[in-house]
């Protein structure tokens, strides 16, 4: 999926970082995980312990980290449904086939009452028809907990390929892109097996913090005020699928208990430094930005303070150039990879 922040360009670089300075590591936490993609990209290596703010990234995690094996569906097999996404895919919802309100239909494709184009009414009606029954089969006992958080992730994948956006769901498009008529489709995870405990949360970081213990700590914090949830609130609607109370043009649901101080100029560094104090972790890895809230040298300053000075280290790598007309280099961007050892 398309991500703010995502560090799918940066795996390589990250992993460079742990083979040369995490010495006797076995334990891997992303605490800030997104998408999942560092914490996927680890699982073979490490125990992983994964976590985020927002519900979504905690679907996605529970299906691809704590789980280590491709759920089976036995209760499903037992009622003829053989293979779930294949059933989903090929069942086409009439509006009387769902049994409570169609949510994602009413709200966020246009209507007598709003304009939101988010999708097609028939994908619309296919992502409620889906969210529906995932809740139905887990109701009802048909599924375990890791098959109904599979087929949530496996939902939460699929829909930003035929959603009406420009790469968030701050807005919806006002023409209609030919990705939105395509029909929805969820499509299988390969899951990686690593034989160990992971573990996966849905928790502020500084409170998870104090519950955790390990090798690695990896802190990829956002980095500027633009928070997560405005971005990506229709997928979060979808994953809890809670029915909000929502407002304005793009019909997004209320906020405040995700609200990130990682994206509060006033608050981000003090929130930082008692991540980094309370962190109880050998090797703390930090990614974050040249454009970022917090400085170079505060970020230095607080790992430094709390981590053994001799092993602190910057790796600083170019990801964009913006130039003048002329062609002369007006500044670069760094994206910042910090290590310190902690203790
Ligand atoms: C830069 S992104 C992480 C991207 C991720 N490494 C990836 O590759 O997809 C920052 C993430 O931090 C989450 N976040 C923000 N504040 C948080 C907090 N206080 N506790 C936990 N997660 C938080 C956001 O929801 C967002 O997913």
């Amino acid at each position: 999926m398309r991500f703010i922040g995502s560090k799918v360009n940066l795996l390589e670089d990250i992993r460079e970082m742990i083979k040369n300075n995490c010495t006797g590591a076995t334990s891997f936490c992303d605490i800030f995980s997104g998408t999942t993609n560092v914490a996927r990209f680890f699982k073979k290596d490490f125990a992983i312990t994964s976590n985020d703010l927002l519900h979504f990234s905690f679907v996605l995690q529970k299906a691809t980290i704590e789980n280590n094996i491709k759920p089976n569906f036995s209760s499903l097999k037992k009622n003829k449904i053989d293979d779930p996404l294949k059933y989903l895919n090929e069942f086409e919802p009439k509006i009387e086939d769902l049994k409570s309100e169609p949510f994602i239909f009413n709200n966020y494709t246009p209507n007598h009452n709003h304009d939101r184009s988010y999708f097609s009414k028939d994908n619309a009606l296919k992502i409620d028809f889906i969210r529906q029954k995932i809740e139905e089969w887990k109701n009802d006992k048909l599924i375990e907990e890791n098959e109904y958080y599979y087929l949530i992730a496996c939902l939460i994948e699929a829909v930003p390929f035929v959603s009406n956006i420009a790469g968030t769901f701050g807005a919806y498009l006002k023409h209609w892109d030919k990705r939105a008529f395509k029909k929805i489709e969820l499509k299988h995870f390969e899951i990686i097996n690593n034989g160990k405990q992971n573990k996966s949360f849905n928790k502020d970081s500084n409170i998870l913090i104090t519950e955790l213990k390990g090798d690695i700590l990896y802190i990829d914090p956002p980095y500027n005020s633009r928070q997560y949830l405005p971005n990506y609130h229709v997928l979060e609607t979808i994953s809890k699928y809670d029915n909000p109370e929502i407002y304005g043009k793009t019909g997004l649901r209320p906020y405040n208990e995700v609200k990130s101080k990682y994206c509060v100029k006033g608050k981000v560094l003090d929130e930082f430094s008692k991540l980094i104090k309370n962190a109880n972790f050998k090797y703390i890895i930090v990614s974050y930005s040249s454009e970022g809230l917090m400085s170079e040298e505060e970020i230095t300053n607080v790992l430094t303070e709390n981590g053994i000075k001799s092993t602190y280290m910057l790796k600083k790598i170019p990801y964009r150039r913006y130039k003048h007309t002329k062609g002369e280099v007006k500044h670069s961007l760094n994206e910042f990879l910090f290590f310190i050892t902690k203790r």
